[in-house]
Formats: structure tokens, C-alpha cells, sequence
């Protein structure tokens, strides 16, 4: 998939969320993973739930061995995440935000975390998600209320890129969301972000939409709708990456697989889009669930147990 892409974009990665498990363990998934993406997203490895489970105590093996095995084979390595709502370490989220010294010792934990992290895997990374879903699940237009928020404000995301800057000025920085893939008024909020980020001095490269196709009926993304996503980041001075696409069957193999297809069709016509990731490799590690929040595992991704799926051969017809 990555040669076949760059023949037309040599500047596009294909990549992939991948886990140190499988990654070590399955010969098929590390086959068809070296066989078919330019760079990989450690699904969870970079979370800093993962990364510091106390405070002041970094664990960067798996992701260490992650990085590791990517470059081994010519991969580069998209950072995900610093500031998550969702997996933040139990004495992260608990900092304390009440009073003015309250908020300045937190303040300072935050950054000492931003910087730590930053620099351990600093030269390693091409690029990195500074701020992962900002605004609150329901699909709304205002921000998560985590101690990022309660300790910095509504500016934190700019707080959080200059700490990154700081420590890796090279690093490409993102804000990825969901939700946020077609036209409306949860995607200009986060345009609207990005860009007021940059004017309070942040240092975004662009953002990620993670285009997470649940359920075909409310969430499939139109080829006309992604074109004008595309151009709309691409008018504000914002880079794109498909951050996190899967895509269920749930309409049948054939309607996935066009699913598929259109998201990576659009990926490459449009100059703004620089990266198109596909958040898993195999069915037989498919994270995913359902609106309900119900596994649904097993009929998401490019390949089955090691063999290619529809999706696959209308990917590599695009
Ligand atoms: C998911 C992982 O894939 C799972 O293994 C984990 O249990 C939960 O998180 N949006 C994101 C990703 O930005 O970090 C999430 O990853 C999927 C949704």
C-alpha cells in the first residue's frame, strides 16, 4: 500500500496503530505490516497512562521497543498522545486545580510530564499528538474539562504545544478528534482550535481526523464530503492526517471496502492530507466497539488472520 501510494504522493505515509504483542508474537502481523505501511502509531504504548503509572516514574520500554522495530524497517513513528482525557494516570488526573497554588504546583507537574516524555523520545518521532480529543464526547463543540483544562485554561492546547516545541522543535504537532471528519460544527470548532492554538503562539502542523466509521448509516464519510474537509483545513494552513480510520461491515464486506477506499481516494487527491493511518492491522486484534460501547471485534481492518480482505484489493485499486 505505501508503494503503490507513492506513486502518486511520495510525500504520503500509510500507517498503521500497532501493539507490542501481536508485534512480537504473530509473524503474519509483523509481515503484513512491514509489507504494506511507511509508519506506525503505537496504539497505546505512548498513552501516559502507560508511560508514567506514578508520578516522576517513566516505563518507555514498550514503546522504546516499538520505535525500535518501526525504524528497523524504515517505518517513521507518529506520537500518540500528551494531553488525553481518557488515559491520564490516576495521579494526573487527580492533581490538584483549586487555588492559585494549587494550580501552579499542577502546572508545573503538567509541563515537567510535557517535557520529560518529549525529550526521552525526542529525534524519534516525525510527528506527535499534542492534544487527542479536546472536545467532550457527546460529539459537542466544547471542551473536555480534564486537569489540562482546570490548570491552564482553554488555552492549554498552545500551553501544550510550546512545552513540545521546546523540547522537540522538529516534531510535527497535531490535534487529533473524532467526530470531526465531514463538515459541520464540530469540525470548524476544531479548525477554529487549531488556528487560535497557533495564534497564541502554539506550533501545530495540522490535525488528525480520526475517521472511525462505527456504524455505516450515521457515520460514512462521502467522497464530496472529505474533499471539502480537505480543503477547508488546507485554506486555514493546516495539514491533515487520517488519523485512526476503521471502518465496520456491518453493511457488508462490499460497502466497507468502498468505505475504505474513498477515505484513501480522498487522502491523496488532496495536497493537505499527509498522512492516512488505519487504526489496526488484523481483525484478530481489533479493538473496536460500537456506539453502545459493545465490542465488535473481528471485521474492521485490511487483513483476516494474515490473509487480505475486499477492503485490501479496493485499497490497492485506488
Ligand atoms: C484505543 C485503543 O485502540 C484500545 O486498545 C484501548 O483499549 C482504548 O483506546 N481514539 C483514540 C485512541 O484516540 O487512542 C483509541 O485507542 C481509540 C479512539
Amino acid at each position: 500500500l505505501q508503494a503503490l501510494a507513492a506513486k502518486t504522493r511520495p510525500d504520503l505515509r500509510i500507517g498503521a496503530a500497532v501493539a507490542l504483542g501481536p508485534l512480537s508474537s504473530d509473524e503474519d502481523y509483523a509481515r503484513v505490516l512491514v509489507g504494506n505501511f511507511g509508519s506506525i502509531t503505537p496504539e497505546n504504548a505512548m498513552k501516559p497512562q502507560f508511560l508514567s503509572p506514578r508520578q516522576g516514574v517513566y516505563t518507555f520500554e514498550e514503546a522504546d521497543a516499538i520505535i525500535a522495530m518501526a525504524q528497523s524497517k524504515g517505518m517513521i513513528v507518529h506520537g500518540h498522545t500528551i494531553a488525553f482525557t481518557e488515559a491520564m494516570p490516576r495521579w494526573m488526573r487527580e492533581l490538584p486545580s483549586g487555588t492559585d497554588a494549587e494550580r501552579k504546583s499542577s502546572a508545573a507537574a503538567l509541563l515537567d510530564y510535557v517535557t520529560t516524555v518529549v525529550t526521552h523520545f525526542k529525534g524519534r518521532l516525525d510527528s506527535l499528538d499534542v492534544v487527542n480529543e479536546p472536545f467532550d464526547v457527546d460529539q459537542g463543540t466544547s471542551f473536555q474539562q480534564n486537569i489540562w483544562y482546570r490548570v491552564f485554561g482553554s488555552g492549554y492546547p498552545a500551553v501544550v504545544s510550546k512545552a513540545v516545541y521546546a523540547a522537540d522543535p522538529a516534531v510535527k504537532q497535531f490535534i487529533n478528534e473524532n467526530g470531526a471528519d465531514v463538515p459541520g460544527r464540530r469540525q470548524d470548532a476544531l479548525r477554529k482550535l487549531a488556528s487560535d492554538t497557533n495564534a497564541q503562539g502554539g506550533h501545530l502542523y495540522g490535525v488528525g481526523l480520526q475517521a472511525h466509521v462505527y456504524d455505516i448509516g450515521t457515520d460514512a464519510i462521502s467522497a464530496g464530503d472529505l474533499s471539502k474537509t480537505l480543503d477547508a483545513f488546507d485554506a486555514a494552513g493546516l495539514r491533515v492526517r487520517i488519523s485512526e480510520n476503521d471502518v465496520t461491515d456491518d453493511q457488508g464486506t462490499d460497502t466497507q471496502a468502498q468505505q475504505y477506499a474513498t477515505v484513501l481516494a480522498g487522502c491523496l487527491r488532496s495536497r493537505a492530507c499527509v498522512s492516512y493511518t488505519t487504526w489496526g492491522v488484523d481483525d484478530r486484534y481489533d479493538w473496536s466497539i460500537d456506539h453502545d460501547g459493545n465490542l465488535r471485534q473481528g471485521h474492521d481492518f485490511l487483513f483476516h488472520d494474515g490473509q487480505p480482505t475486499p477492503a485490501y484489493d479496493a485499497m490497492r485499486q485506488v
